[in-house]
């Protein structure tokens, strides 16, 4: 309204003119700018909310939900006449998906039930929904090398050891092999990771607990010989 009083200098009809055409293209310049102005600042919106989005996304792969799994497997009379085993897996994060079992048919080692508690841990990581990651704990040495070190010199020699005798557990060893990158192509990946047997871990101890009564379960001890 400051600019009025400038235009405003003649007669009334000129000034009620001049005031409209002033309001009109004030309205219409201040219409112009107000709408490149929400337009710049859609602009600025889109741009930040795409970018909070990726930066989202970003946060959740550094982030990803990680989850623990603890695994066990025994076998009674190891290696001897007589021997029947057990796995057990233990999932902290939601108690209701804790099992156990044996399998009745193949040998019982301790050994091979180890790597059975494993692959039923990984079942329960493919069962989930969306990508994750999976810790899962074992006290089983031997299972944690074999599927990590020692199978890559492994494949390399044609599945068999230093001593050129055929790899035991083979292919219950690549069956592990193939569902850990089965389920890396469904954004899971997998971590095996060392806890020491009977110490101070409570859910190595409670997979441990299962395992054997996988074991107690197991029928095959009746008849099979080992
Ligand atoms: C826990 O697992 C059970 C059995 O699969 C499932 O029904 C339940 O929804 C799960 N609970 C949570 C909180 O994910």
């Amino acid at each position: 309204m400051v600019c009025m009083r400038r235009v405003c200098g003649e007669t009334n009809e000129q000034c009620f003119f001049s005031r409209h055409l002033a309001s009109f293209y004030h309205s219409f310049v201040g219409g112009f700018f107000v709408s490149v102005f929400s337009l710049f600042v859609e602009h600025i919106r889109l741009f930040s909310s795409s970018f909070l989005l990726l930066l989202k996304q970003r946060v959740s792969e550094n982030d990803m939900r990680t989850f623990e799994i603890y695994t066990d497997g025994c076998a009674r009379n190891n290696g001897r006449y007589g021997a029947y085993g057990g796995w057990g897996v233990v999932c902290p994060f939601n108690r209701s998906l804790d099992c156990y079992g044996f399998y009745n048919t193949g040998q019982q080692t301790n050994n091979r039930y180890e790597l059975k508690a494993i692959k039923e841990a990984l079942k329960i990581a493919r069962n989930m929904r969306g990508r994750a990651h999976f810790n899962i704990f074992a006290d089983s040495k031997y299972a944690i090398n074999a599927l990590t070190v020692w199978i890559h010199s492994w494949e390399e020699r044609g599945w068999l050891t230093c001593k050129g005798t055929p790899v035991k557990n083979m292919e219950l060893i690549q069956s592990i092999d193939d569902m850990i990158d089965e389920l890396g192509h469904y954004g899971k990946t997998v971590e095996l990771i060392y806890v020491k047997a009977h110490g101070s871990n409570v859910f190595n101890n409670e997979a441990d607990g299962l395992a054997k009564r996988g074991a107690e379960e197991n029928n095959i001890h009746e008849s099979y010989y080992y």
